[in-house]
């Protein structure tokens, strides 16, 4: 049973939560985890100056995804921060290049679920997360979310993201804040329960 993990990240708070979804995978028997990023499309000279060159460097390693990637996939996993209340542009671009992957239907039955990162706390994470969802009903996945027996989304005592549709961080406007425990915690979860779930379907 293979997951894929398909991010983007600019600051690297979407990439430190994709690592603690993969976390949660490999906790599944039987479950084989693979991190993917998709392609950058902001000039270099662009990421030079908002410090995005130096905070991408961190995860160069993760290998570069093309949509032939997804077929082979038992259950995705996106992560995409948010732009606007929306997935960020890369992770657009990247989806609209899977029109044949949908003439095919490659991606029908497959698990589909979805992380973020905003700046603020109430900056569009439940809408970007939605908003994800529509492509993924259009391509025929079974969508899953963070169900509410992941107790730590009833968090009060501290500010945390976390949501019903998925995990989410908040990045702080200046990027200064990493993913809290409670925060990867979810994200653990999130990635544990999708596995569960595509192992079930796998197995049906
Ligand atoms: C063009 C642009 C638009 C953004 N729009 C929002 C927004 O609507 N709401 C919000 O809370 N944060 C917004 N942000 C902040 C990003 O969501 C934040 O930098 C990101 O979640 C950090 O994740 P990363 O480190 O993985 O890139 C925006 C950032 C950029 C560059």
């Amino acid at each position: 049973m293979k997951v894929k993990i398909v991010f983007y990240s600019m600051y690297g708070h979407v990439y430190r939560m994709a690592e603690a979804v993969a976390e949660g995978v490999r906790e599944v028997e039987g479950a084989e985890v693979e991190l993917l990023q998709v392609p950058e499309l902001v000039p270099d000279d662009v990421l030079e100056k908002s410090g995005a060159k130096k905070t991408r460097a961190v995860f160069a390693h993760i290998p570069v995804a093309t949509p032939d990637d997804l077929a082979d996939a038992d259950a995705i996993i996106f992560g995409a921060p948010t732009r606007f209340g929306n997935m960020c542009g890369q992770m657009r671009n990247f989806l609209d290049q899977t029109g044949g992957l949908w003439a095919q239907n490659a991606l029908v039955g497959k698990v589909g679920s979805v992380f973020t990162s905003t700046g603020t706390q109430h900056g569009g994470q439940e809408t970007t997360i939605v908003s994800f969802h529509t492509t993924l009903l259009h391509h025929g996945m079974v969508i899953v979310g963070l169900p509410y027996t992941e107790t730590r989304q009833f968090t009060l005592d501290e500010v945390s993201g976390g949501s019903p549709y998925g995990a989410t961080t908040i990045a702080a406007p200046d990027g200064s804040r990493m993913p809290s425990d409670n925060e990867l915690g979810m994200a653990r979860f999130q990635g544990r329960h999708v596995a569960a779930i595509a192992t079930k379907l796998a197995g049906a």
